[in-house]
């Protein structure tokens, strides 16, 4: 079921402040920021070759990650996305064993344009897990 590793997200307060970090000081190549307002962020991708790093900022009142960023100032990894053949299959087989998806458990559109899904950390070590259609 699981596919490879999408992405790792780092959700962070400045934007342009990280991507200066990412592309600058690491040399990174880094993509333009593209507003979600149906997720509450603000995103850039960063391609690492091998996958790719998610900087999110939070978009909005009541923001999705704004907890999580005010409670992490410095910034810190919020999720990480693996890929999934068949989104829906993949939910259902979760739910089945127990896992939790967070908000209405319909698949949204991601940053890349295609279905995504979170699932409860505390269902999986802790670490928020998105998965995403490919
Ligand atoms: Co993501």
């Amino acid at each position: 079921m699981l596919g490879r590793l999408n992405h790792v997200a780092i959700a962070v307060p400045d934007l342009a402040a990280a991507i200066a970090v990412y592309r600058d000081t690491l040399g990174a190549k880094v993509s333009a920021p593209q507003a979600l307002p149906e997720h509450g962020v603000t995103v850039v991708f960063v391609d690492v070759g091998n996958t790719k790093i998610e900087l999110l900022e939070p978009l909005g009142e009541g923001s999705t990650i704004a907890g999580f960023v005010a409670k992490n100032p410095a910034g810190a990894m919020h999720h990480v996305c693996y890929e999934v053949d068949n989104i829906i299959a993949a939910r259902d087989r979760l739910v089945a064993a127990g896992a939790r998806v967070l908000g209405d458990g319909k698949p949204k559109t991601g940053a890349h344009g295609k279905p995504v899904l979170f699932l409860h950390p505390k269902d999986f070590l802790g670490t928020l897990v998105e998965l995403e259609q490919v």
